[in-house]
């Protein structure tokens, strides 16, 4: 079975991990992704890159082919024998099963006698051009892993293009060009893949090497992988790490050999002479008997399994990831950014596994407020750093001391955090609760405590005890209260309601103090204050 498996990294970590026994402990990364296999030492795990094994993908293959009614036996005709131009009575009838040439016998198995295969109408329209398009869909992400074969019973086409699409058939490029005269066909130099190197290893080239002519016994045209992939894991593929190296670093080369459709175009039938018979037309026609293709389900290395469903591929995968080609996080797994797995193990390499992010608060990972996120490893867990318009926590999801969660703002707004302004003097702290509300000193009111409660009046520091006022505590002896903050009191008066007299507390001053006050006040006190100390000190 392993021997089956082209391609796979068997054979590649076999060789790492006798390598790298020094290092048991970091194997874990890969835990996912270990088989046991049996070696000559026994029983041992087998680490490999998490990807499915390749296999034949055409069991999965849709087939369309344009124009629709380019399948030959409605009507039925007659075709002239393969290498014999004068055994001209062979027939094609699609109601006689026999005769008949359906598109399914290009996919059934082969190696019977004789071969089934599909087959065009004949170029019983000559001039105007014999042209086909068969267009091969996986509705999924595939990765080649071996050459494309395809098995011609006629001759093989003097003009051919392989083209191959990554987006479900939407865009197309060219794969490889096929014509017995590259230049005269499509004005390319003819190449082989030989001439390629590392360097231009993702290079179009036009190839004459399958095309030559109707009567050989060649029947075959490839696309060739395994040349491609050998000018990094040298000629019989030794060195499979290298390739993976490449494969993990350069995208293009990854894509290069990545496709979800493949369409043979095929422009002009063998004609095996420079000159088209025009008195045998049927001699000419499309014949195709096979075609293969190899390869593997494209899981970003994050799924060992790809498992059919209605004839349609699907990756089982694995490391907390998700879709058709486990191309995204989970929800609730967006810890950090989605990446593709490695090939190489670790410690070149990682799992890229991914992480959860804190569940009750949804995938969203910083709210928009900050655009880095750092992994500690410890915890296993990521955090926002640096979260801007007053936000703080793991997720930018709180307000910053201060501040207060803005109720009509979504957690994602910039406006999120309301600055809670509370008032320095009459405030405990400069922190408010989620409804905006400080924590106030005693005597103070209000959201902000900028407000003073009955019996308090606000000083530069805040608010006061009134020392004074009109109900409680009002001046006496017609003392008068200035600002709820004293009473001025007159001349013989002191205390803070003006309640004492000055002599009672220093009877030996109170006359020569009067006196003074008097003489010296005399003409700014009121009258009936004079009088009544006057009076006090006839007594
Ligand atoms: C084949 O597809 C090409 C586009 O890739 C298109 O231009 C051409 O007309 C198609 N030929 C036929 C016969 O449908
Ligand atoms: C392709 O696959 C997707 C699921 O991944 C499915 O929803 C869609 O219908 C398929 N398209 C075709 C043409 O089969
Ligand atoms: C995926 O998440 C689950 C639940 O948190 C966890 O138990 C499991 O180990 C994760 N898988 C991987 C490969 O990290
Ligand atoms: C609260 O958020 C809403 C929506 O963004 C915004 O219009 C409003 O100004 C914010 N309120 C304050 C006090 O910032
Ligand atoms: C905030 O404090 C005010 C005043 O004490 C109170 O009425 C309000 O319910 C508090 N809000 C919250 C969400 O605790």
């Amino acid at each position: 079975m392993y021997l089956s498996r082209f391609l796979s990294l068997h054979a590649l970590w076999v060789t790492v991990s006798s390598v790298m026994q020094h290092y048991p402990s970091v194997w874990g990364h890969y835990d996912v992704c270990k088989t046991q296999i049996y070696t000559e030492e026994g029983k041992i795990w087998d680490y490999m890159a998490c990807q499915p094994e390749a296999r034949d993908m055409i069991k999965y293959v849709k087939v369309t082919l344009d124009p629709p009614d380019i399948t030959c036996g409605d009507p039925p005709e007659t075709f002239c024998a393969m290498g014999n131009p004068y055994m001209c009575n062979n027939e094609c009838d699609a109601t006689t099963n026999e005769l008949a040439h359906p598109p399914e016998l290009m996919f059934d198995l082969e190696g019977r006698h004789p071969s089934t295969f599909w087959q065009s109408t004949t170029w019983k329209d000559y001039p105007k051009p014999l042209q086909v398009n068969i267009t091969l869909s996986w509705n999924k992400t595939i990765e080649l892993t071996d050459n494309i074969v395809i098995t011609f019973e006629s001759g093989r086409p003097d003009q051919m293009i392989l083209e191959k699409s990554l987006d479900y058939g939407r865009t197309w490029q060219p794969y490889q060009y096929y014509a017995t005269d590259c230049l005269d066909g499509f004005h390319m130099d003819p190449k082989s893949v030989k001439d390629l190197s590392q360097h231009t290893v993702l290079e179009i080239i036009c190839t004459e090497e399958y095309s030559t002519g109707y009567m050989t016994n060649s029947k075959i045209i490839h696309f060739e992988i395994k040349d491609r992939f050998a000018f990094f894991a040298g000629p019989r593929l030794h060195n499979m790490a290298s390739l993976y190296g490449q494969l993990d670093t350069t995208k293009k080369l990854r894509d290069f050999f990545t496709i979800t459709d493949l369409r043979i175009r095929l422009l002009r039938p063998a004609t095996g002479e420079i000159y088209v018979d025009e008195q045998h037309l049927a001699r000419y026609f499309y014949a195709i008997s096979d075609i293969r293709v190899y390869g593997r389900c494209k899981c970003n290395l994050h799924a060992t399994g790809c498992k059919e469903e209605n004839k349609k591929l699907f990756c089982e995968c694995e490391h907390n990831t998700t879709g058709p080609d486990c191309g995204k996080c989970k929800k609730n797994y967006q810890g950090r950014p989605w990446s593709p797995g490695s090939y190489l193990p670790i410690p070149k390499g990682t799992a890229n596994i991914c992480i959860p992010s804190i569940s009750s608060i949804g995938n969203c990972e910083c709210f928009g407020h900050s655009n880095r996120c750092s992994y500690i490893e410890l915890l296993n867990t990521v955090i926002c750093v640096s979260c801007k318009h007053n936000t703080r926590g793991q997720h930018c999801e709180l307000c910053r001391l201060g501040y207060f969660r803005n109720a009509s703002a979504e957690l994602d707004d910039e406006n999120v955090c309301i600055d809670c302004n509370c008032n320095p003097f009459g405030s405990v702290h400069d922190r408010c609760n989620d409804t905006g509300f400080c924590e106030c000193k005693e005597g103070t009111s209000g959201t902000k405590c900028d407000k003073c409660l009955l019996g308090y009046i606000w000083h530069s520091l805040g608010c006061q005890p009134n020392v004074c006022d009109k109900e409680l505590l009002q001046c006496q002896n017609g003392g008068t209260c200035l600002k709820n903050m004293r009473c001025q009191c007159p001349p013989a008066y002191t205390g803070i309601l003006c309640e004492k007299l000055k002599c009672e507390r220093d009877p030996g001053g109170c006359s020569q103090n009067s006196g003074n006050v008097a003489v010296l006040h005399g003409p700014l006190l009121p009258l009936t204050a004079l009088l009544g100390v006057t009076g006090l000190l006839v007594f």
